[in-house]
């Protein structure tokens, strides 16, 4: 991927009551007890959220929330989220928008304190949202008067509260996102080498290209987990030495482990996508993923984990970097120029 060419949100014009519309990817998951059972994107969003209230800003938050078809739908209302900012913020006012746009939404945003925060109903009520419609990103727009762009999850996606948004305001780069490409470019562009790549998880189909794209840069290629079993050649001559994992696809054994770590202690850069066991079957099929990562974590590498359920299963052990991105993380990677990245204000423009 080209070097990326932004301006973030440490250059933009904001003061005191300055409006900043940020789009935010908080499609967290729920408990059964509709808790959030997984705050680390919205955490991770926080440094950007504090930098603009620190200044006197008012923050208008906008996310998606699961797939509600385009039309409102109780069961993805970001209420829940709300109920949990509310915890990650203490001493700040934070609100709760029912409608995304509209005039009741500017009569709030108006009423909002400065240095206080708004969160907005679920963008994806209405299809014009992933319709990217330029008429429902101007509504969005008009809540703000700079854009700051914190969602590195949904950069993937060409949507009014994505791109569609950065037609109408000057746009920037929010701190996440910007970690996210600066941490990601290191397996991206010219990556210290040894470099290993690490594949598990279970879908084969979508996994394969990918795993074979890194296969031609990467030294080494771990294959474990479900795929490893559905692996199949391609033929071709790749620069990486592929090592399937010879398991039954439960989880990797003690010898996969063992045959591994040298490999793993060698390398100065790993990037891992997927877990190498089932373990939503049988907890206990964690333990070759947790001995996998220790390695990992001890090896003195550059090591960056992407995809929503590695990070989950990694989430005691110490990496460079875990991407909040599923699919974002993996298309970038892949060296797909992300839209919600592609459209932001560019350094010196
Ligand atoms: C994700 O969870 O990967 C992002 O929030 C994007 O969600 P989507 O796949 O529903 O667009």
């Amino acid at each position: 991927m080209k070097k990326q060419n932004f301006v973030g949100v440490t250059e933009a014009p904001i003061q005191k009551g300055t409006r900043v519309l940020m789009r935010v990817d908080y499609n967290v998951p729920l408990a059964v007890d509709g808790t959030i059972s997984d705050d680390k994107r919205m955490q991770d969003s926080l440094p950007t959220v504090r930098y603009c209230l620190e200044r006197g800003a008012k923050v208008i938050l906008c996310s998606h929330f699961g797939r509600p078809e385009g039309k409102p739908d109780p069961k993805y209302s970001l209420r829940p989220v709300f109920n949990h900012l509310q915890k990650l913020l203490p001493g700040i006012t934070v609100q709760f928008a029912t409608q995304t746009v509209g005039s009741a939404v500017v009569a709030q945003v108006n009423a909002l304190p400065n240095g206080g925060v708004l969160l907005l109903e679920n963008t994806r009520f209405t299809p014009a949202e992933t319709d990217n419609d330029a008429e429902f990103a101007r509504q969005l727009a008009e809540l703000g008067d700079v854009f700051v762009n914190d969602a590195f999850g949904a950069a993937h996606r060409a949507h009014a509260s994505t791109v569609g948004v950065a037609t109408y305001l000057p746009s920037y780069a929010g701190m996440l996102m910007t970690r996210e490409i600066v941490n990601l470019s290191q397996i991206t562009e010219n990556p210290q080498r040894p470099f290993t790549v690490i594949i598990g998880g279970k879908k084969a189909s979508d996994k394969m290209p990918l795993a074979r794209k890194l296969a031609d840069v990467a030294d080494h290629v771990l294959v474990g987990g479900k795929i490893a079993q559905e692996w199949q050649d391609d033929g071709v001559q790749h620069r990486a030495q592929i090592h399937i994992a010879p398991d039954q696809g439960l989880d990797i054994s003690a010898d996969t482990v063992a045959t591994w770590r040298p490999i793993i202690e060698n390398s100065r850069t790993i990037f891992w996508n997927g877990p190498l066991g089932q373990f939503d079957v049988d907890p206990a099929n964690a333990k070759g993923t947790h001995a996998i990562a220790q390695i990992v974590a001890d090896s003195g590498a550059v090591s960056v984990v992407g995809g929503g359920d590695t990070a989950a299963a990694v989430k005691d052990f110490q990496f460079t970097h875990v991407s909040t991105g599923g699919g974002a993380a993996l298309e970038f990677v892949e060296g797909t120029t992300l839209p919600g990245i592609a459209c932001l204000q560019k350094k010196g423009e």
